[in-house]
């Protein structure tokens, strides 16, 4: 089956993308506004672009009835934002940061979340999560009228003492983390524990490993 999405509802391209591209992280982002009420929301449609520079991207859809999200509005006036990590046992909190609360009202407040100021940024994490990515903004682009990509760079990383298992070499207990990720639907969520690793092969390694074959034939 074909889709051709400029010829469907825009909100059918929505379903197909969401149900297919999973797990997708989650960036629980925290901004200021210009009044200094700190806003918290999840995004899903984010991920980290690469390291040299630190750089994630997210992209924030515009509501119907409220235009703009108070995120991507907060991030282009303040320029700056933190991107905190989604543990399970924060699952339900987290949801709560979701709803379509009033700019004047801190989703944190009512999640019972604490702010904890952040080193090189305005905007505070979120204390209670594992993982803070303190952001600046780099780019906001505009890619239509109802959708934002902010794309920022990493400034600062905060990770609780308690799952970093060699800070020189920058390891840390990813299993420990029990982060969550978005799934396909509405309200489903996967787990990170069933993992599987596989070697990364060089062109070098995989040509002996056809040349053995072929002896062995
Ligand atoms: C797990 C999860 C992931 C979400 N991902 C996105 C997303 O990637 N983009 C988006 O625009 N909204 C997303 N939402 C919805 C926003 O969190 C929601 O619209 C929120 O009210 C935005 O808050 P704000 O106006 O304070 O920024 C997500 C919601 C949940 C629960």
């Amino acid at each position: 089956m074909r889709f051709t999405l400029d010829e469907l509802d825009p909100q059918i391209g929505y379903k197909l993308m969401t149900a297919t591209v999973t797990p997708r992280p989650i960036a629980w982002v925290t901004s200021l506004s210009a009044a200094g009420v700190v806003n918290a929301a999840p995004y899903s449609f984010f991920n980290v672009m690469g390291h040299k520079p630190p750089t994630v991207a997210i992209g924030v859809m515009a509501d119907d009835k409220r235009g703009f999200k108070d995120t991507s509005r907060n991030i282009v006036a303040g320029g700056e934002f933190v991107v905190n990590l989604v543990p399970e046992r924060l699952a339900g909190r987290m949801n709560i940061t979701s709803m379509d609360a009033p700019s004047d009202v801190s989703e944190l407040d009512c999640a019972g979340l604490t702010p904890l100021a952040s080193a090189r940024v305005a905007p505070p994490h979120i204390a209670e999560a594992p993982v803070s990515f303190e952001c600046v903004s780099h780019t906001v682009l505009v890619t239509g009228p109802h959708q934002a990509l902010v794309v920022g760079r990493v400034v600062e990383i905060r990770v609780a003492d308690e799952f970093v298992l060699d800070a020189n070499r920058g390891h840390i207990d990813t299993p420990a983390l029990g982060l969550i990720a978005r799934m396909h639907g509405r309200g489903w969520y996967a787990r990170s524990q069933d993992t599987f690793q596989i070697d990364r092969p060089t062109y070098a390694e995989w040509q002996a490993a056809q040349t053995k074959l072929g002896e062995k034939v």
